[in-house]
């Protein structure tokens, strides 16, 4: 066991121990999800969130994450029905997760293109307040017209315009979450009177892609304004992290990756006036444990062979290939045809397929790598695709998390277990523990709020009302 409060290994010596953050993300639509295993329940009945959620906090991690995706997923012309297909709104989920959690942050990915910041702005106020000051919201910026033909205005935003969306959308959320300082209800019985303030919530907000006022109808949450998350792994994704949000969950949990990833984007706060822990980076990761090291070894490879099936490998490989493969063997070769050119067509609904940039590149690389190592279409795809996975006994997970933060490839990982919903389940048995014992996880939450559990100051109220529209009267 290592000493508390000291990093143990190749980690600094001159600085007290980093405390992790764990969160977790509820595994629902990407492949991560083992739907077929004998052990998984719903996705979608509310008993399999309250049961993911009071996971989560029974072993104190600081919040829970819901993605989003807002349009059944197509390929090849069909919906894409290899992972779990359907998703219940984020809100409503959220809300009701509120009611049965006490402590636990309640994250939940919101996209700027297809709403409006009068909307968003009150659900998180109100998610707030209903959770007492556990909201994250994950703003991402999804532009692509297929998603677009789910709303009114459809695929309307260039893409190169969706982090100028982006940012406004929130400049204009924060003026509405700062339109109420938190003193203006008087709730006077005597005399009548229940405002305080007649200019309580008036704000105006006139730009580019928004032009609101009015009176914000919901009065200050308590953490001011929900904890911001950002996703975007551009330059300007990583710049609106730098100057905007509170984490970023990435997809880098490597130690080169992470480590290169973590440097990059906490090098861009002072920019911004901002310091290194007003950040915080936050990779997924998925594991697998196992009573030894050689067990969990053994599960995690038919956990991923449960993840990529035959079918399933093909599919991955279009989206590098950007056409139909159907017609090859998953367990032969890769095709010798080079990538279609340009914008995917045959994968639709998935922002990843936007990760290969360059895909004549990426075929090259993979091919590269098959050849060196002897692997069929299925076995390149199980290698290529993985994500940050810690695999082993709890002390070698438990070991590999703490020395992945201390050597700052990360401030702590968002897991996404295989299994819905009890996947967590021997994580907080067994990993959480340990952590503890070695001093780098909290055995008891110290802090109420979400900001609390990651260490984030809560924003001081605006000084006044950001701008003043017609006052309202003080009785109605
Ligand atoms: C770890 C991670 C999780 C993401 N989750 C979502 C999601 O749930 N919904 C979504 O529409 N986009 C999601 N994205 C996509 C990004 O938010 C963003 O739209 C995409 O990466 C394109 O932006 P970029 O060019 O800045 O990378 C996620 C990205 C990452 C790295």
């Amino acid at each position: 066991m290592s000493t508390p409060n000291r990093p143990s290994g190749p980690n600094r010596p001159d600085r007290p121990r980093k405390q992790i953050h764990l969160a977790a993300h509820f595994p629902g639509v990407n492949n991560t999800t083992v739907w077929s295993d004998p052990a998984a329940g719903s996705h979608i009945e509310f008993s399999s969130f309250a049961h993911f959620a009071r996971t989560a906090e029974r072993a104190k991690f600081d919040f829970i994450f819901l993605a989003e995706g807002l349009r059944l997923r197509e390929q090849g012309g069909r919906i894409y029905d290899l992972d779990v297909v359907g998703r219940p709104d984020t809100f409503t989920v959220l809300a009701a997760l509120a009611a049965v959690t006490e402590r636990i942050g309640l994250a939940g990915t919101i996209n700027s293109t297809f709403n409006e910041p009068y909307e968003v702005a009150r659900q998180f106020a109100s998610l707030d307040h209903l959770s007492d000051g556990r909201a994250a919201w994950n703003v991402v910026t999804s532009w692509d017209a297929f998603t677009g033909e789910n709303f009114r205005r459809g695929g309307f935003l260039a893409r190169e315009d969706r982090y100028s969306r982006a940012r406004e959308f929130l400049a204009a959320a924060h003026t509405l979450f700062d339109s109420w300082t938190g003193d203006e209800i008087l709730a006077d019985r005597e005399s009548g009177a229940f405002l305080r303030d007649a200019g309580a919530g008036a704000f105006a907000h006139r730009g580019r892609h928004f032009d609101i006022a009015g009176h914000f109808d919901v009065p200050r949450s308590p953490q001011g304004r929900p904890v911001i998350f950002q996703a975007g792994d551009s330059e300007e994704g990583r710049e609106f992290a730098a100057s905007d949000a509170d984490a970023v969950f990435s997809r880098h949990g490597t130690l080169t990756a992470g480590r290169e990833f973590y440097a990059d984007v906490k090098g861009r706060l002072a920019r911004y006036g901002r310091t290194p822990d007003q950040l915080l980076i936050l990779p997924a990761a998925t594991f697998v444990l196992g009573d030894t090291d050689a067990e969990a070894v053994e599960l995690a490879h038919e956990v991923r062979l449960a993840q990529v099936s035959g079918q399933t490998a093909i599919k991955f490989l279009e989206h590098v290939w950007n056409r139909d493969l159907s017609g090859y063997d998953p367990d032969g070769p890769l095709p010798d045809i080079d990538p279609e050119p340009g914008e995917n067509t045959v994968a639709l609904g998935r922002a990843s397929v936007r990760m290969h940039r360059d895909p004549l590149t990426v075929a090259k690389e993979w091919r590269e790598l098959a050849a060196a190592r002897n692997l069929s279409i299925r076995e390149l795809v199980i290698e290529t695709t993985g994500r940050q996975t810690f695999v082993g006994s709890a002390a070698t997970v438990a070991d590999a998390i703490d020395s992945l933060v201390q050597q700052d490839a990360a401030d702590g990982f968002i897991l996404v277990p295989h299994l819905t919903p009890t996947g967590l389940d021997v994580f907080a048995d067994t990993v959480v523990p340990l952590l503890q014992e070695r001093g780098a996880f909290r055995t008891e939450y110290t802090g109420s709020t979400l900001r609390d559990h990651l260490g984030l100051r809560t924003p001081p109220p605006a000084a006044a009302p950001a701008a003043v529209a017609t006052p309202a009267p003080a009785t109605v």
